[in-house]
């Protein structure tokens, strides 16, 4: 029974890797992510049983390392070299001119060519095939251990060869690679750190390299890191090819990820040409890449050629001209984002980057303008990189005359006119009007979600056409929607315009914990908004607090009770609760309505992955029932920590922070 339970664990740990391998490296899955989930959850609960069967190459071990305190230093097996640059075609060609002077096979070369990714280099060991340390390039020499970092990246192979049909690797084997976040990621990344309110990250090639070289693994999991391997450092007991063509097709066979726009050139010339289309058609490539590295590809010839310095004879590193200008910063403007968060951006006098004409660059946030102290009038350094938004690099400080003029920035909201507000520990800026046009799809979405007054029917398409048509210009003006207004919509008929106006009245049954969730106040959920319902029992007496009455209230800080303060001083917001109370959205709650009491009372829960029978709601229904408060992060207050499947990083935090936790059986059993 055990055996054949551990047979089914093996299996089970080369299926998930498999798919793992054709998710990230091959970019190719045959499963849905549902099957995956399952096939993990099973691993998952095999482990649980029986720990002691966990080995390095499960992909359970992925995240989970504790933070560490120091990096370890390794000395590399071989020397982590570097390479000499090539400014253009005759750079090149002079290269080719001297090396084969020096020897005679250099005229009959072939030359591999490939893209030159600018990330961070990274040296990964294995040992009878499992993965055992993974380092930075450091000096060439010695690098940092940041294995438990490297663990987290899902593209690294944990045991090679992958597919159990391909290659056996040599008993020792390092291999190196360069480690990156692709351009769209990295946007990606930045947008949703730029809603949090959070500081977003400057370009791929920091962030990466940041996330790479930080302390706790945890968080270099959550960010987008890939990487594509390309070079033999070391190997020791078995054998691998002898040319650097030959070196992909096999790095690629043992699973892993290998660049697919290597090709390998019978002379210079086409090597060249080759690489001048990547030039032209950079932004194509989904990475940030700084030219293209032209190889000599038989690799025996490479080694006897020797090296400059630390630079090999046998290869160079192709640049592509950099792409970074400097030109006048006329005016600062001021963009406003789905969430009120306000980003700064420079206006330019139009200059070309590549091929293309640049007259925006973004300036990221109010901070970054007075740490680099960019002035209005500036001459300032742009990158453009990919599909990566240009960016303001700094300020030519040498290029000032003294007529630039320091910046201020607006109080107002530049698409409302309304103040805006800052949070402590936040860098960004906020509108935080109800009714800036500039939020209003996001903020109507907010109002009408699940989670909020659940207007059921109201997708984004109709938010987005309600508002182009005019008849609808804060969230107030939903309730006195006429059918003959929906029908003159496109794509309304009598039917849809009925079932809407129908769910939109619903709404006005909604609980006032609802209400206050929809009106989306900064730092206000679900678990505040009961207790401001509970403690004030309607939107009037709400708005007339202060900031020291709401810290009376439990779990509010002075920063959520300034924001709410400050939320109902709005003159917009307002005129806002006029408007609800006028079209009869106005719910009262009995203040005496008190939490129920119940043996959980007094404590605090968090809960993270999915439970085997309770559903999101459900957990916080029988939490909430039992007089208990479900909060979403953890902190030292948590007095449990709700443990399912496939959980999240609250479960390190609670691990690391001692909570107590529980799975979903010791819960019922805590109620009772
Ligand atoms: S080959 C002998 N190939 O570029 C091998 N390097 O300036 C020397 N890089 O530090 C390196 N992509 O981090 C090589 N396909 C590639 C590369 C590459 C990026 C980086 C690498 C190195 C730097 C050299």
């Amino acid at each position: 029974m055990a055996d054949k339970l551990l047979s089914r664990y093996e299996e089970l740990k080369a299926l998930v890797n498999s798919h793992n391998y054709r998710y990230h490296v091959l970019d190719a899955p045959i499963i849905s992510d549902l099957e995956y989930d399952r096939l993990l959850n099973e691993l998952k609960k095999i482990e649980m049983d029986h720990p002691d069967w966990i080995t390095s190459d499960s992909p359970t071990q992925r995240a989970g390392a504790r933070p560490a305190d120091r990096f370890e230093k390794i000395r590399h097996p071989a020397p982590i070299l570097s390479l000499a640059n090539a400014f253009g075609g005759d750079d090149a060609r002079a290269w080719l001119e001297r090396v084969k002077k020096l020897d005679d096979r250099v005229e009959q070369a072939k030359f591999v060519v490939e893209p030159k990714i600018d990330g961070l280099s990274v040296v990964l060991h294995y040992r009878d095939g499992l993965f055992v340390q993974g380092a930075t390039r450091g000096d060439g020499e010695v690098g940092e251990d940041i294995t438990s970092n490297l663990r987290t990246v899902r593209a690294i192979p944990l045991r090679i060869p992958v597919d159990s049909k391909g290659p056996k690797p040599p008993k020792n084997f390092v291999v190196r690679g360069e480690a990156f976040i692709p351009n769209k990621e990295f946007e990606e990344l930045n947008r949703k750190l730029e809603e949090a309110g959070e500081k977003t990250y400057l370009n791929p090639r920091n962030t990466a390299a940041g996330s790479l070289r930080q302390l706790d693994p945890v968080l270099t999991a959550s960010r987008p890191i890939t990487l594509l391997v390309y070079q033999i450092v070391f190997s020791e007991g078995g054998k691998i090819p002898t040319s650097q063509w030959e070196i992909l097709e096999y790095l690629k066979a043992l699973g892993f990820p290998v660049t697919d726009i290597a090709r390998r050139f019978n002379d210079l010339e086409s090597a060249i040409q080759y690489t001048e289309t990547f030039n032209e058609g950079r932004d194509a490539l989904p990475y940030e890449a700084d030219g293209m590295v032209i190889k000599i590809d038989d690799l025996n010839l490479a080694a006897d050629l020797g090296f400059v310095g630390k630079d090999p004879r046998g290869a160079i590193a192709f640049k592509f001209p950099a792409r970074e200008v400097t030109t006048t910063l006329n005016e600062i403007g001021v963009a406003v984002g789905r969430t009120g968060v306000l980003t700064p951006y420079a206006m330019l006098e139009p200059v070309e980057i590549g091929g293309v004409v640049v007259e925006r660059a973004t300036l990221h946030n109010f901070d970054f303008i007075a740490e680099k102290d960019i002035r209005v009038g500036d001459r300032v350094l742009i990158k453009r990189a990919g599909e990566v938004i240009p960016y303001v690099i700094g300020p030519v400080l040498d290029a000032r005359t003294g007529k630039e003029k320091t910046y201020k920035p607006s109080t107002k909201c530049p698409a409302c006119g309304q103040p805006v507000e800052h949070f402590e520990g936040e860098v960004a800026w906020y509108c935080v009007n109800a009714a800036c046009p500039a939020q209003l799809v996001r903020n109507i979405e907010h109002f009408v979600s699940r989670g909020a007054m659940d207007i059921v029917g109201l997708g984004i398409k109709i938010v987005e056409q309600l508002i182009e048509s005019g008849l609808v210009k804060d969230v107030a003006d939903l309730f006195t929607l006429k059918k003959s207004q929906l029908l003159e919509l496109e794509g309304f008929a009598e039917k849809k315009a009925e079932n809407l106006l129908a769910s939109i009245e619903q709404a006005k049954g909604q609980s006032l914990n609802r209400l206050i969730v929809a009106l989306g106040i900064h730092g206000v959920g679900e678990v505040m908004a009961g207790d401001l319902s509970r403690t004030f029992g309607n939107l009037s007496a709400l708005s007339k607090t202060s900031v020291e009455e709401l810290q009376q209230i439990e779990g509010v800080g002075p920063n959520i009770a300034e924001s709410i303060v400050d939320w109902f001083a709005q003159p917009a917001n307002q005129k806002l609760l006029k408007k609800l109370k006028a079209v009869g959205l106005w719910p009262e709650m009995k203040k005496d309505e008190k939490k129920k009491d119940g043996a959980f009372t007094g404590l605090t829960f968090v809960v993270t992955g999915t439970l085997p029978t309770l559903s999101r709601d459900g957990v916080k229904e029988f939490i909430e029932g039992n007089g208990g408060k479900v909060t979403d992060s953890v902190s030292k207050k948590t007095s449990y920590l709700v443990l399912g499947e496939n959980p999240g990083s609250k479960f390190e935090k609670a691990q690391s922070l001692g909570v107590k936790i529980l799975d979903e059986a010791g819960l019922k059993k805590l109620a009772k």
